[in-house]
């Protein structure tokens, strides 16, 4: 199962002038992060993190082209590299993000429930996570959870359904 990422942002219904918004991963220019520096306005923050340099350079590379284009006069998001089990150690305090959003990356994670736990520890109190992701209809054979090619497709990580749910067999 997959969800665009239109899912979320359609619950994203207004604007939300100066929050702070963290967006998992550094894809920019993404369609979460332009939107995202849309919806927060100049004042606002949107934070992006990577694990890998070559993914924050595309993403710094495009952010004055961005930032001309929606008028701001200083750009407001910034990329950090680091790995989203330990948000802490790129700087992301406890309860500073209100809108955390997640596009296809929590199924590449071998760690969910620390990325889960590190989501709600940056989460303001009543802050919200929107995430759409790959899930399985059934439990994938352990060849298939190893190859890193289909990790890299971002199915060998994707989590079950019935896992997701709480139910049909619990956690993975
Ligand atoms: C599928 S893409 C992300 C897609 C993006 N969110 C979008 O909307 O287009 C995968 C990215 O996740 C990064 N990544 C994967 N696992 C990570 C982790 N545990 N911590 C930080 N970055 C990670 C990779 O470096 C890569 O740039």
């Amino acid at each position: 199962m997959t969800g665009g990422i239109e899912h979320f942002f359609c619950l994203l219904y207004a604007r939300r002038p100066s929050s702070t918004f963290f967006c998992i991963v550094a894809y920019y220019p993404c369609p979460p992060f332009v939107i995202a520096s849309q919806l927060v306005g100049p004042n606002g923050t949107v934070i992006g993190v990577d694990m890998t340099d070559e993914q924050l350079a595309v993403a710094r590379a495009h952010v004055d082209w961005h930032m001309q284009r929606y008028g701001y006069s200083k750009p407001n998001v910034t990329f950090l590299k680091g790995v989203i089990e330990d948000l802490l150690s790129v700087g992301i305090q406890d309860a500073t993000v209100d809108v955390c959003v997640s596009n296809c990356v929590l199924n590449l994670s071998p760690n969910k429930p620390q990325v889960l736990s590190e989501i709600f520890r940056v989460l303001k109190p009543g802050g919200e996570l929107y995430f759409s992701d790959v899930f399985c209809d059934r439990r994938l054979p352990a060849a298939l959870k190893g190859d890193q090619e289909v990790l890299g497709e971002c199915l060998g990580g994707a989590l079950y359904i019935g896992t997701l749910r709480g139910r049909e067999g619990g956690r993975e």
